[in-house]
Parts: C-alpha cells; structure tokens; sequence
C-alpha cells in the first residue's frame, strides 16, 4: 500500500472544479489534499474561495484548508466566464454559505512555504484554472520548481482547438503570461486539454448516475453538470457537459484511464489571434525539448466508473 500523493489543488470553481475536489476528497487512501488555494477565473476570487470552502463542507471536510490567492492574471484583466457557469460559479444545486474559515495567510506564499517546508519531489500541484497563483509562485521562489513531484493540470487545447477564442482554452487564455512561466519551469508537467476533457461528457445516463446515488453530493453533482449542459450543449450540440478539471484528479487516481505523448509544448504570449494557444509540438517537428505529457485519450466509461464510484462514499 503507497503512502497518498500529497497535492495542493489549485482552482476557481466552477462547477467542473467543484467535481474535481469531490473525488479527491472522497478518495483519502489515494490522496491527501494539504490545502486548496483559489484564484480569479470563472468568476471573481471573493466567488472562487467562498465557493472552495462550500465544496469542502458539501463533501464534510471543513478541516481542508482553503486560502485565497490571486484576484487578477500576472499582467492582464481578468476575463470571467458566468457565462458558462452562472453568476455564482457554482449555479445549478442550492448550496449552504460556508462556516469554515478561509486562511489568513495568502494561496502564493502557502504554496511556497509548503514547497519549501516538505521534502523535495512529495508534493503535486493540481491547478484546475489560469496559472496564476502557480506562476507567482515560481516568480517568488524559484528554486520550488526543483522541488514540484509533478503538476497536473487542466488546461491547453490542440486538436480539439479553443473554447474561449478559435485558439485558446480558457485557463491559458486569462493568463497566457502565468501559463509560459509554468511551461518553462522544469517540474514535470501532465496536461488535461479539451483534447480529452471534451471526451468526459456528462451524458443522460451519467447525469442519472450521479442522482441515483441519492446523496447530497450526488444529487449536488447531477445538479451542477445539468446546469453547466446547457451551455456546451448549445455551442457543440455535445451530448453533455464536458468535466474538465475532475480529469485531473482522476490522473491521479487512475493514470491508465488516459493516454497522450511527451513533446514540448510553448505558449503563445503575442498571437494577435493565438495569444494562449498551447502549441503543442506533436509531430516533434520544432526540435524543441520534450517538456509536458500531452494528454490526447481518454477511457470515458472508465472515468465516469470511477467518479460515481468514488462520489458515492461521500
Ligand atoms: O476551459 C475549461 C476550464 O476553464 C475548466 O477548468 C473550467 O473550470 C474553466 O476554469
Ligand atoms: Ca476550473
């Protein structure tokens, strides 16, 4: 039996977000969320952090630590998308207003004083929204890239193209410029892109699933991804809500459920129509060293297995 992988979730929920916590959080065998640090993206930070912490007490976790981090992109405004996830970020269920504390102490310097305080290669960063916290991070200590085990995270786009422009995906579109400096840190990096997010769709008989299970999560759950259907649904004609960001967690549960390629993967910064486009180099055309394990299948049965699974222990 290995020792659970020791993560710090990094996220703006978002209903897809919200999902992801849930199955970390339901899986403590597996995983050990040390803390979860919000950032501005679906919506505002006063929304991502308060939303974090509604999460955790929906899942009976008001011990995780949830900190607040950063409320704007490194050098640009803040692109929000209620659009898709409501006014809320977490529109759909009726949810309680959270009781537990948010930490006085700010999501950038958590992570890095984690970083700095647990030995080197045992902790994972997960960031689930634009890189910003993460990027801050690395600007403010440096030498913590060396001691990342591994960062997992939803983001990035290539053959299924953008979501938020023609050529980029939401989370590296907000903060293209966070985004290049997490690519070019040198920590082993994994991607979930649209590429297999976009194969994790929420069909009927999923959705009936997650309600079946009768639970306040469950039906929570089937409440959240009914709601932000209807958005994908009308753009992709989909046959459900893609669940992004849960993608990530499930790597970390069940890495055989994906497979995708080592290449080197830069992020455009001045496209005047690709600004946040993740080039990735997947013909190993440009000579460009391999930095990212480029996710491009999924085993969607596989994956919606599991998540209900999981989900109903909580
Ligand atoms: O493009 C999808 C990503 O953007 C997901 O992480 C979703 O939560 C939003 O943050
Ligand atoms: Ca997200």
């Amino acid at each position: 039996m290995t020792s659970p992988r020791r993560i710090i979730i990094d996220t703006d929920p978002g209903q897809d977000d919200a999902v992801a916590i849930l199955l970390a959080l339901a899986s403590p065998e597996e995983i050990d969320v040390l803390g979860i640090t919000a950032v501005a993206g679906n919506v505002p930070l006063p929304l991502t952090e308060r939303n974090a912490r509604i999460v955790c007490e929906l899942a009976g976790r008001p011990d995780i630590r949830v900190f607040a981090g950063c409320d704007a992109p490194l050098k640009r405004k803040l692109v929000t998308a209620e659009h898709v996830h409501g006014k809320t970020g977490l529109d759909g269920p009726v949810l309680q207003m959270p009781e537990m504390p948010l930490q006085a102490v700010h999501g950038v310097d958590f992570i890095v004083e984690t970083l700095r305080a647990e030995p080197p290669g045992t902790v994972t960063l997960c960031p689930l929204g634009p890189l910003t916290n993460i990027a801050a991070a690395l600007i403010r200590a440096p030498e913590i890239a060396g001691r990342i085990r591994e960062i997992v995270l939803m983001g990035g786009a290539y053959f299924e193209v953008g979501n938020i422009t023609p050529a980029a995906e939401f989370n590296i579109y907000v903060d293209p410029e966070a985004a290049d400096i997490v690519f070019k840190c040198g920590a082993p990096i994994t991607v979930m892109p649209l590429d297999v997010t976009h194969q994790a769709l929420v069909t009927k008989p999923r959705n009936e699933a997650f309600r079946a299970l009768g639970t306040p999560v469950g039906v929570a759950v089937a409440e959240m991804t009914d709601f932000f259907e209807r958005f994908d649904r009308e753009k992709y004609g989909s046959a459900g809500a893609p669940l992004h960001d849960p993608c990530v967690t499930a790597y970390l549960l069940r890495p055989d459920l994906f497979a995708g390629r080592h290449v080197n993967v830069e992020i455009e910064t001045e496209g005047r129509l690709t600004t946040g486009m993740t080039v990735a180099d997947w013909w190993r055309v440009s000579g460009r060293a391999p930095n990212a394990t480029f996710m491009g299948r999924l085993d969607a049965d596989g994956f919606f297995e599991l998540l209900t699974e999981r989900l109903g222990r909580l």
